[in-house]
């Protein structure tokens, strides 16, 4: 099972020069696999700390994989249009305007990677490294720690950022991921969890009759290029109303002006929340199989994605290929661009200070 990744030989062949000198250590890509007492598990590769698959009973108890990806490593590291299966993005997950920005006086010049901008930490974000990895267990609770040490001026971000992220699957079918970070010098910081889900299964067709209920009563607008303009504008009466549960399609082809921008959704929502701790986020409800997914956050915001840039090319670990609108995402993170927003609650940390976020994915089925 540990090494099913191992077939990676060729893709060390195929790899830009860039690549190849961030993988270094191919031999340590790992696969591990988390189980609960429900049946559900999920498996982890250290390449990118990505979730290759996540295994949820549906309302007869039959177990499908709702999350898409690949079989083999070398589709991670090679795939098309880097759509970020499963991964965590970082060190700033979403996007940062022309890929610049100030910090304590000093510019900071990132990889223009997503024309004209920055997007999920550059051309080898965390997505797209080899992280240290530890099995850890609780009496109700498996999990897998994962670490890595973004060095100083890696992708042009300042400071030696040490980043440890923890899955855990609890005998609650909970999928529980914390995230912390120090610094020893100050630098943006926005990681999140970069999972396409189908509740229907991976390869299933599309996710337009998902019903979704985002607990946000506003969300960022941006320019033509996915960049906020800075207004946290009102969902009411527009397109960007889920707060209560609607199936995904019912609007996403609606004349809108944001949803041309997007293509469809891929919007940071603004949550709605009154102290600081875990506020339910998102939740996602498919009707043929029951599933359901709850998402609960410590972060201010959620980026929901609707896919539209999947377009059948890639073909997912079961063979299907994943069609336009074939998955979501549903990124718990700051806003876009915040280190170039002042008015956006900030991402920078500093030395002495601690990041420590918490994300709950929450299945079920009725
Ligand atoms: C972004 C999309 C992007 C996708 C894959 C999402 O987080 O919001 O714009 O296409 O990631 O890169």
């Amino acid at each position: 099972m540990k090494n099913l990744f191992a077939v990676i030989l060729c893709s060390l062949l195929m790899l830009s020069n860039s690549e190849a000198q961030k993988v270094e250590d191919f031999d340590s890509i790992q696969l591990y696999t988390l189980t609960n007492s429900e049946g559900m598990q999920v498996k982890v590769t250290n390449y990118g700390a990505i979730i290759t698959s996540i295994m949820v009973p549906d309302r007869d108890g039959q177990l499908g994989d709702i999350a898409l990806g690949y079989h083999h490593v070398e589709n991670y590291i090679n795939a098309v249009d880097k759509p970020y299966f499963g991964a965590i993005v970082g060190r700033y997950g979403n996007r940062i305007a022309k890929g610049e920005f100030d910090l304590d006086g000093e510019t900071y010049s990132l990889a223009v990677n997503n024309k004209p901008n920055h997007l999920h930490g550059g051309v080898i974000g965390f997505d797209k490294v080899v992280w240290d990895a530890k099995l850890t267990k609780g009496p109700h609770w498996q999990g897998i720690e994962l670490s890595y040490l973004a060095k100083d001026k890696e992708e042009g971000y300042p400071g030696n950022l040490k980043i440890t992220v923890t899955y855990q699957l609890t005998d609650a079918n909970e999928l529980r991921v914390e995230y912390d970070a120090t610094t020893d010098k100050a630098t943006p910081v926005n990681l999140t969890q970069h999972t396409y889900f189908n509740l229907k299964g991976e390869g299933e067709g599309t996710i337009l009759d998902h019903e979704l209920m985002i607990n946000a009563t506003r969300y960022t607008p941006v320019d033509s290029v996915l960049i906020p303009t800075g207004e946290l504008a009102s969902v009411e009466g527009t397109p960007f109303d889920f707060t209560s549960a609607k199936a995904i399609g019912r609007d996403v082809s609606k004349e809108n002006q944001q949803l041309e921008y997007g293509l469809g959704y891929d919007h940071n929502f603004v949550l709605d929340r009154d102290d600081d701790g875990l506020v339910l986020a998102a939740r996602v409800h498919e009707p043929t199989s029951g599933r359901i997914m709850e998402i609960h956050t410590t972060e201010p915001g959620i980026q929901f994605y609707c896919g539209n840039f999947l377009d059948g090319r890639l073909v997912g670990k079961s063979g299907k290929a994943y069609v336009h609108r074939g998955g979501f995402c549903l990124e718990t993170q700051h806003y876009p661009d915040s280190p170039n927003q002042p008015d956006f609650p900030s991402t920078i940390l500093r030395p002495g200070k601690a990041y420590e976020t918490t994300t709950v994915f929450k299945f079920s089925a009725k």
